[in-house]
């Protein structure tokens, strides 16, 4: 067997038996011991002489893992989570169901979680409590001859990793990011804050602030392009499914035509879904953090609408949202896709478009991928220029 994967089985089995083990992470020497293991957990403070109360870190060795133990995590968290791990970070996450509490020190509500990059480890799946491995307030280790003698010898196992970087991780707080999308290092460390911005914000994100005056601008046809979406919105719609809420607009205009009905909206963007849920009935209204590449919610639905969001996946996330949107239609449910597209003659455009964020396709590529997903009907129900609304029907 390789020296990894003797690791990785040394490792799993000393937490196995509740003991301690020191180890080489992507940051510095750390100690870990069985998450959720008391004895283990007091012997692995007692090294390093740190009070019980003080908080530590879960640490799992792979990111589908860590998701799947944390299953209470919002969407927009989740996502935020996938952008950043594995790698040097520790990620202070809100705990509502008390998950790891010994690893939580005197705030069981609030959880570190780390997913380190250690090809040595890679394949454990035992969850672990980890701290570094120094006193207390003492400087971290970069080589195992830098852990504290008495440390070493307590350890029931002690893995040498070699030299590490020696900058222990960054650590961020994202226990308000899914509500408001704000999130804040509170010690800076091995990832600096340009790489963290660039995975959290750095791509253009609408501001609700000033949606509609900045949408308004851009499209001077908005309002009656939304109006030609509830227009061929159907008849007795019941249960609606909306793409792309944004701040509630498309909402708005669709519960109000169809008094009986109750819609679920669909945004990645949580800050634009506070502003919607600010204005939309919640009695009618159930607005989720989630991408349009994420599976859709269950339905069936008898409408499924979507303004000014389906242009900014690219072809093939295109075809496999049509796929996935037939698949959450009733029988004889209705899809009214209102968007950017690329107009037949490309003079006549007028929207200005951001490469790599607005992706539009021509009307007629979509109609046909409309087909191919199974729609028996789909037309243009209205057009101008690089505007389009186009409903399809099944049968
Ligand atoms: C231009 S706004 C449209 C909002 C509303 N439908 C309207 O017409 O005013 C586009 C919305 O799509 C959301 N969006 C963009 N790409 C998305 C994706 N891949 N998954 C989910 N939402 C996305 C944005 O966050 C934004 O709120």
């Amino acid at each position: 067997m390789s020296l990894v994967g003797e690791h990785a089985e040394a490792f799993e089995r000393c937490m196995r038996v509740g003991g301690v083990a020191v180890f080489a992470a992507d940051t510095v020497y750390g100690l870990a011991c069985d998450a959720d293991e008391r004895v283990a957990v007091e012997r692995l403070y007692r090294f390093k002489r740190r009070r019980l109360d003080k908080p530590s870190a879960v640490m799992l060795f792979d990111v589908a893992l860590a998701l799947t133990a944390l299953p209470e995590l919002g969407e927009a968290t989740r996502e935020g989570l996938r952008r950043l791990l594995p790698g040097g970070v520790t990620l202070l996450l809100p705990n509502p169901a008390k998950r790891f509490p010994l690893a939580c020190g005197d705030d069981p509500t609030t959880l570190g979680l780390r997913v380190p990059v250690v090809p040595a480890l890679a394949g454990v799946r035992w969850p672990v409590l980890q701290s570094s491995a120094n006193r207390a307030g003492g400087p971290d280790a970069r080589e195992l001859s830098e852990v504290p003698a008495p440390i070493r010898r307590a350890a029931d196992l002690v893995l040498d990793g070699g030299r590490l970087p020696g900058t222990p991780s960054t650590v961020i707080d994202l226990r308000a990011y899914e509500d408001s999308g704000e999130w804040r290092i509170v010690r800076e460390g091995a990832v600096s804050a340009a790489v963290v911005d660039a995975a959290l914000d750095g791509r253009y994100r609408f501001d609700p602030a000033g949606y509609m005056d900045m949408i308004r601008e851009d499209i001077p046809a908005y309002d009656r392009f939304q109006d030609e979406l509830t227009e061929v919105s159907g008849a007795d719609v019941e249960r609606v499914l909306e793409l792309g809420t944004g701040t509630g607009e498309t909402a708005a205009r669709l519960l109000d035509r169809h008094p009986r009905a109750r819609l679920v909206g669909v945004d990645e963007n949580a800050a634009m879904l506070a502003a919607a849920r600010a204005r939309l009935p919640a009695d009618r209204t159930s607005l989720r953090v989630a991408r349009l590449q994420d599976p859709l919610p269950p339905g069936p639905f008898d409408l499924v609408a979507s303004a000014l969001c389906v242009h900014h996946l690219d072809g093939a996330e295109k075809r496999s949202l049509f796929a996935r949107v037939r698949d959450a239609l009733g029988p004889r449910g209705r899809f009214v896709l209102a968007d950017v597209v690329v107009p037949e003659d490309a003079t006549t455009a007028r929207i200005e478009l951001t490469p790599g964020f607005d992706r539009p396709d021509s009307v007629a590529d979509q109609l046909r991928w409309l087909r191919d997903a199974g729609f028996s009907r789909a037309r243009v129900s209205w057009c101008d220029a690089d505007l389009a609304v186009v409903v399809a029907e099944l049968a």
